[in-house]
């Protein structure tokens, strides 16, 4: 039909359609999307005066349909996995990773299984998971000990493992470092972000080499990860036992992408830096307040280190820096400020909120 006023519909949209010459996609891949990718980058001058920094921008990853960046990366494994023939996908994860492969395993008709530790995932993320159909199992331990029962079992068994240690996720990923790109004209001087797993950074970091080699930028960011001081192995040098922090997206001991993260650190000449949870969560509060960009803590431990960094002199205010906040702070409300912590109720009359609220009157 000629003259459709239907619009763009899900099938020309999403990581797959918009950069299929830097996936792993064949004409035997489906073409699965829920319109993933393609996320604001925000031009956040009072954040900036805050990080101390004249030029930032946010990449806001929390508008992808699950609120997480995973949807990027899991649109791709998933849509391998189904190519291959996998009717089931399995994947150990601190909460987003388990709500993305839930809803895409529903989009494509598949199952998912997902090892949760147990009273250690944002309820929210939970709900998700189990609204998509997925088949959550709690087990008594932490994120570390569930992923390596996770790739136990697709070893051995007939399931896909989805976490980031599958090459499909991190070539999704990368395209978010693209998507900066095409936005800015070029890299970015400074790129900061959360890191857990060690699967994003590194990401990232294939994504701004790949698009250079491909002639669309002249340069490469440095790379500064943010990790929670609690669960900070790679500001350390050797794996945490029992991490802690209340960043829980992050609470992550032993990194399974440990050397590729390394590699995108040192290669770009940046480096892991460790935040307080304090800090973590002034940033958080500071990036919904002075932007009006709520992103759940974890999400915030690369602004928190971004701003450290100024602070210590290791990064100049000059440079045009990102931050990626990773995740929608719906997903994990927990630290979020709320009705309970405001003032005393008040009589509901229009009297008292106006006195409350100092209001002028209509002349
Ligand atoms: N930010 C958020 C919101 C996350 O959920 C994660 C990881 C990260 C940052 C760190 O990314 O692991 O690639 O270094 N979440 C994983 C999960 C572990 O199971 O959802 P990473």
């Amino acid at each position: 039909m000629t003259g459709s006023t239907r619009g763009v519909t899900s099938d020309e949209r999403g990581v797959l359609a918009r950069y299929a010459s830097f996936l792993p996609v064949t004409p035997a891949t489906p073409r699965l999307s829920l319109q993933e990718g393609d996320t604001p980058l925000i031009a956040v001058p009072r954040l900036a005066a805050w990080v101390g920094v004249s030029e930032l921008f946010v990449k806001f990853e929390g508008m992808n349909p699950t609120g997480s960046f995973k949807d990027r990366g899991m649109v791709v494994a998933v849509a391998k996995a189904v190519e291959r023939g996998a009717r089931t996908i399995m994947c150990a994860s601190t909460g987003n990773t388990a709500a993305s492969a839930a809803a895409y395993a529903a989009r494509a008709g598949i199952t998912a299984v997902v090892l949760l530790p147990r009273g250690k995932v944002a309820g929210a993320k939970v709900s998700q998971a189990l609204a998509y159909g997925a088949r959550a199992i709690a087990l008594d331990t932490g994120f570390d000990a569930a992923l390596d029962v996770a790739r136990g079992l697709t070893a051995r068994y007939m399931v896909e493992l989805v976490n980031s240690v599958n090459p499909h996720r991190i070539a999704g990923q990368a395209t978010a470092a693209y998507e900066i790109c095409d936005i800015l004209g070029d890299a970015p001087d400074v790129l900061a972000l959360p890191v857990g797993n060690g699967g994003n950074i590194s990401a990232y970091w294939a994504g701004f080499r790949r698009y250079r080699e491909a002639g669309y930028t002249t340069s490469l960011p440095v790379i500064l990860g943010g990790q929670a001081a609690g669960a900070a192995p790679l500001v350390l040098g050797h794996p945490v036992e029992s991490p802690d922090t209340i960043a829980s997206a992050i609470r992550i001991g032993r990194p399974a992408s440990w050397e590729t993260a390394v590699a995108a650190a040192t290669e770009s000449h940046g480096e892991f830096r460790a935040v307080t949870d304090a800090q973590i969560l002034e940033a958080y509060r500071e990036v919904a307040r002075r932007e009006g960009i709520f992103c759940e803590p974890s999400s915030a431990a690369g602004v928190a280190a971004l701003r450290d960094s100024v602070a210590a002199g290791r990064t100049s205010a000059d440079a045009t820096c990102v931050c990626v906040c990773t995740g929608h702070g719906l997903k994990d409300a927990q630290f979020a400020p709320g009705l309970d912590d405001q003032a005393a109720p008040l009589p509901a009359t229009v009297e008292a909120v106006a006195a409350a609220l100092g209001l002028a009157e209509r002349s």
